[in-house]
C-alpha cells in the first residue's frame, strides 16, 4: 500500500504508521489534489510524455474519483500515508498502469506544494468576502444610528464625544486594511511550485508555465528548491489572520463591555448569548467572547508555523507536514468569527439615550472649552490648566460645564461671554470635528 515500499525490507511499524500519517488532516485538500493532477496530465499529455489516450483516461478517473468522494460512495480513510496516496492508490486500482504514469515527472514535495498554494488562494479570496460583508453590516449599522452619539474613550476613560457611526467606522478602516493585507499576500506568492519535482526539477522537458497557467497562477517560481519548501505565504496568511482577529477581539471587547449593566449601551440578541445554569437571570455574551477566546487559537498556529520552519534545511522535510493543521484551523476559526459577528452585529439593539446620557456627563466638551479660549487669544497650555479648574469646580458643585453660569466662567477667566454655550455643545463640536471628515 506504500508508494514506496519496495526499497524496504522489513514493515513500518504500527505507531510509525498512524504517527506519520496525515490522511485525516488533509483529506480536505482532495479537490486541490485532483486539479492539480488534471492539469498535471494535460501538460504531460501536450509535451508528448503520456498519449492522449492516457490522458483521456487519467483525467477521466480522477474526475470519477472526485465525483465518488462528493458523493461519499468513497470515504477518504484507511491506513494511506496522505492524500496524494490516497488518490493515486485509487487511481491505480481503476486504471492499473496507466494509473501507475500519473506521478510522472512529479514528486509529492511539488504536489502537496501546490495543492496547499491552491487551497490557501481559494481561503483568502473567501475570507477577503467574509471581510467584505462584515464591512457592510458595519457601514449599514452606522447609516440605520447616523444620530447617536456616544462618549469616546481613551484609558477607557470618557474623553470626546463622537458618534457611534464614527466608532464603528474605526474598524471598518482596520478591516480594510485586513483586506489589502490578504490580497496583497496572493500576489506575493501566486507562483506555482508544480514542476520542482522533489527539489531539482526533472529531466524531462515538461512546461511548467502550462500546469501553471491551467491552475490560475500568474507564472512559476523561480527556484526548486526554494519552491518546494517555501511556506512564508501560510505564515503571511495566518499573520494576517491574527491581526485580523486583534480586531475581531477588540470590537467584541467593546460589545462585552457596552452589553453590561454598567454601560448598557447596546443589547446583544438572545440569539448569540447562553444562560447560566445556576443564576438564572444571566445572559452572557458568548459569541463575543469566543471569538476573543478564539483569537489565541489563531495566534498560536502563527506561532507553531513560525517555529516549524525555523532553521528547517533545505529543501523538503517531513516537519513541513506540520502546516497543515495550524493552517487549516485558522482559517476555520478565522471565518466563522467573521461571519458569527456580522450576524451578531445585524440583530444588536442601541440604546441611544443611555449614550446620549453618556456624554453629559464626563466633560466631554472640556477639550472645546481649551479651544475657545485659545481661539480667544489665550496660550494653549494656560488654557488647558485653567479648563482643568473649571471642571475641579463643576464636580465640586455637580454640575456639567454648560450648567455654570457665565458670571462663574467669569471668575476662570473674562474671555468667556455668552458664546460659549454655543461653542461646546455636543452637536457643534461634532460638526466641527469627526462630522465634516465623515462627509
Ligand atoms: N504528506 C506530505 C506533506 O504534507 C506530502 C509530502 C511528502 N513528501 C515526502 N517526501 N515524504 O508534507
Amino acid at each position: 500500500m506504500k508508494l514506496w515500499g519496495s526499497r524496504f525490507t522489513s514493515v513500518e511499524s504500527k505507531l510509525m504508521e498512524d504517527f506519520n500519517s496525515s490522511l485525516g488532516i488533509d483529506k480536505i485538500l482532495y479537490e486541490q489534489d485532483i486539479k492539480g493532477s488534471i492539469a498535471h496530465v494535460q501538460m504531460l499529455s501536450k509535451c508528448g510524455i503520456l498519449s492522449k489516450e492516457e490522458e483521456h483516461l487519467l483525467i477521466k478517473s480522477l474526475k470519477e474519483i472526485q465525483e465518488e468522494i462528493e458523493n461519499e460512495n468513497l470515504i477518504i480513510e484507511g491506513n494511506y500515508e496522505d492524500i496524494h496516496s490516497f488518490i493515486e492508490t485509487k487511481l491505480v486500482g481503476i486504471l492499473g498502469d496507466t494509473g501507475k504514469k500519473l506521478h510522472t515527472a512529479r514528486s509529492r514535495n511539488d504536489q502537496v506544494a501546490v495543492d496547499m498554494k491552491l487551497y490557501a488562494k481559494l481561503k483568502v479570496k473567501e475570507s477577503i468576502y467574509d471581510l467584505e460583508q462584515l464591512i457592510n453590516v458595519l457601514k449599514e449599522l452606522g447609516e440605520k444610528n447616523e444620530d447617536v452619539i456616544m462618549p469616546g474613550y481613551t484609558h477607557l476613560q470618557r474623553a470626546q464625544v463622537v458618534t457611534f457611526k464614527y466608532h464603528l467606522l474605526a474598524y471598518v478602516s482596520m478591516f480594510e486594511r485586513d483586506i489589502k493585507r490578504l490580497e496583497n499576500a496572493i500576489k506575493i506568492f501566486n507562483e506555482s511550485p508544480l514542476g520542482c519535482c522533489a527539489l531539482a526539477g526533472t529531466t524531462y522537458s515538461i512546461d511548467r508555465k502550462f500546469t501553471a497557467k491551467k491552475l490560475g497562477f500568474s507564472g512559476c517560481v523561480d527556484n526548486f528548491l526554494d519552491g518546494v519548501s517555501d511556506r512564508d505565504y501560510l505564515i503571511e496568511i495566518v499573520s494576517a489572520f491574527s491581526i485580523i482577529m486583534i480586531h475581531l477581539s477588540r470590537l467584541c471587547e467593546e460589545l462585552i463591555l457596552w452589553n453590561s449593566n454598567e454601560f448598557d449601551f447596546i443589547e446583544i440578541s438572545d440569539m448569540f448569548a447562553t444562560g447560566s445554569s445556576i443564576m438564572p437571570q444571566k445572559k452572557n455574551p458568548d459569541a463575543a467572547e469566543l471569538i476573543r477566546g478564539k483569537t489565541g487559537r489563531v495566534y498560536g498556529s502563527l506561532i507553531s508555523l513560525l517555529t516549524i520552519m525555523k532553521a528547517l534545511p533545505l529543501a523538503y522535510n517531513k516537519d513541513m507536514q506540520e502546516d497543515k493543521e495550524p493552517f487549516f484551523d485558522s482559517v476555520k476559526t478565522v471565518q466563522s468569527s467573521l461571519k458569527i459577528m456580522a450576524e451578531m452585529l445585524k440583530s444588536l439593539e442601541i440604546n441611544k439615550n443611555k449614550m446620549k446620557k453618556a456624554v453629559k456627563t464626563g466633560f466631554l466638551n472640556a477639550t472645546e472649552v481649551v479651544d475657545y479660549l485659545v481661539l480667544k487669544g489665550m496660550p494653549f497650555r494656560e488654557a488647558h490648566g485653567l479648563v482643568g479648574s473649571v471642571v475641579l469646580y463643576c464636580e465640586e458643585k455637580n454640575k456639567t460645564i454648560e450648567e455654570l453660569k457665565l458670571n462663574e466662567l467669569n471668575q476662570f477667566s473674562d474671555l468667556f461671554d455668552k458664546s460659549i454655550y454655543d461653542y461646546i455643545k455636543y452637536e457643534n463640536s461634532l460638526k466641527k470635528g469627526i462630522k465634516k471628515e465623515m462627509k
